[in-house]
């Protein structure tokens, strides 16, 4: 058996919103010290929804995978939707990763987690 699916091949090769947000509502970098993979998310949000995300990723395949699936999940769904995702959605969208690469998409919910932990930030002294 393939060690990675097709889907997780996919969006290595060919990642989906990659790139910088300049005008973010909301910005969340997270790390994994062991392996030292680093991971950005940018999101630009309008009456609660996720209009836009990009990313970028310093990482291995599976993170790379991880985070352009996790982009597509959220976007153009409601702040609340995004807030829920899990690691293991994003994983199971993937097809699958394998056991020792399950922290790769945990890196990808903490990144989002964290971003829309700044926005709300952000709104707070906004308001
Ligand atoms: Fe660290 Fe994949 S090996 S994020």
């Amino acid at each position: 058996m393939a060690l990675y699916s097709e889907k997780v091949m996919d969006h290595f090769r060919n990642p989906r919103n990659v790139g910088v947000i300049e005008d973010a509502d909301g910005i969340g970098e997270v790390g994994n010290a062991r392996c030292g993979d680093i991971m950005k998310m940018y999101l630009k949000i309008e009456d609660d929804i996720i209009k836009d995300v990009k990313f970028e990723t310093f990482g291995c395949a599976s993170a790379i995978a991880s985070s352009s699936m996790a982009t597509e999940l959220i976007k153009g769904k409601p702040v609340r939707e995004a807030m829920s995702l899990t690691n293991k959605a994003v994983a199971e969208a993937l097809d699958g990763l394998p056991a020792y690469k399950m922290h790769c998409s945990v890196l990808a919910e903490e990144a989002i987690q964290s971003a829309l932990e700044d926005y709300e930030k952000r709104r707070g002294k906004g308001e």
